[in-house]
């Protein structure tokens, strides 16, 4: 159902979040569908609703910079002036991410996108969240970015409880998105901040990462996390011969398959596809550091967000296939 802006309903949104809930909200590229960014069930939620068939990074919406010290371990003064210079505005900085941003934000990706949305809708909203926003744009997969608030009500509406109204978004496309990185400056995607702009400024020219980001084609970023171990699904080996104690074994809701494993993960013990998600890439991270030689994945249910699990995954098993 469709807000108006005013601060009872403000309240009623950061309520809503605070209890795990989504809302969409406007800003001044496109109308955003925000979770808390801190709690990762939230964020699952946004891939369930979106009708995602895999995991995308979200960015971070924020209201101040000191949140963003907050998410980033970033100190460079060329960032902090960038920062200084252009945000809030239609802007996105991709920098290296604290340990406090869950792995379901940045599909385990150890850099996070953050944003200082300058609509006073959005900027009221976060403020009263007091949490960073995490928010894709607010379309089903595959869909038309909004820049009304009816539009999010034609996809969205009767899948959230709450979409903010603030009008018709004035920029109306994406924001720019600059990744700060080995201390230089990329272009990943191009939008509402003309990349001259940045330019001018840093003084110097931007390269832009090709085929890295390409918002027509989800899922083809060359730099999604793919673990560094190898992973296989079990129903494509012969578990008995594959068992042994230096591999990691991810289950979906119990473990039928023993306990001859240097570790074994649970997705979801109640079978919630929303916890497996939210609980998938920081899973993956952990049993690197726990230096297994080989993951045994098996496979979850092929429906919702399940698809996008399997996909995340077998991405991972078909690199490991190709080599051998
Ligand atoms: O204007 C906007 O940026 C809107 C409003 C709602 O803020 N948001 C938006 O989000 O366009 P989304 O999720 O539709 O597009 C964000 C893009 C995605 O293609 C994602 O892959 C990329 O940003 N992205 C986010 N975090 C990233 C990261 N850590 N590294 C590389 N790319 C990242
Ligand atoms: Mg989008």
């Amino acid at each position: 159902m469709i807000y108006e802006f005013t601060k009872k309903n403000i309240e009623k949104a950061a309520e809503i979040i605070k209890t795990g809930g989504l809302v969409a909200f406007p800003t001044e590229t496109v109308y955003g569908l925000g979770a808390d960014g801190f709690n990762p069930l939230a964020v699952a939620k946004i891939f369930e609703v979106k009708n995602r068939p895999d995991f995308n990074p979200l960015i971070l919406h924020v209201s101040d910079s000191e949140t963003i010290e907050k998410i980033t371990t970033c100190r460079s003064q060329k960032v902090f002036d960038l920062i200084e210079k252009f945000m809030p505005g239609p802007v996105t900085l991709v920098l290296p991410k604290r340990e406090i941003v869950p792995d379901i934000v940045t599909s385990g990706k150890p850099s996070v996108g953050v944003r200082m949305p300058s609509n006073e809708v959005a900027s009221e909203f976060i403020k009263t969240c007091g949490t960073p926003i995490a928010a894709p744009s607010a379309n089903m997969f595959g869909m038309l970015s909004p820049t009304k608030a009816e539009h999010v009500e034609k996809q969205l509406g009767d899948k959230i409880e709450m979409i903010l109204d603030g009008g018709e978004c004035n920029v109306g496309v994406e924001s720019t998105i600059i990744e700060f990185a080995d201390g230089k400056f990329f272009v990943l995607r191009y939008g509402g901040l003309p990349a001259e702009e940045i330019e001018t400024f840093l003084g110097e020219k931007l390269t832009l990462k090709r085929n890295e980001l390409s918002p027509n084609s989800p899922g083809q970023l060359k730099s999604h996390y793919a673990p560094h171990v190898p992973i296989y699904f079990i129903d494509e080996v012969d578990i008995e011969k594959t068992k042994s104690d230096r591999a990691g074994l991810l289950v979906f809701k119990e473990n039928r398959f023993g306990d001859k494993f240097r570790s074994v993960k649970v997705l979801s013990p109640s079978g919630d596809l929303r916890e497996a998600s939210a609980n998938l890439f920081k899973f993956l991270h952990e049993f690197e550091n726990e230096n297994v030689e080989f993951i045994l994945a098996e496979k979850v249910p092929e429906h919702g967000l399940g698809l996008a699990i399997i996909d995340r995954l077998s991405k991972a098993v078909n690199r490991y296939k190709i080599k051998s």
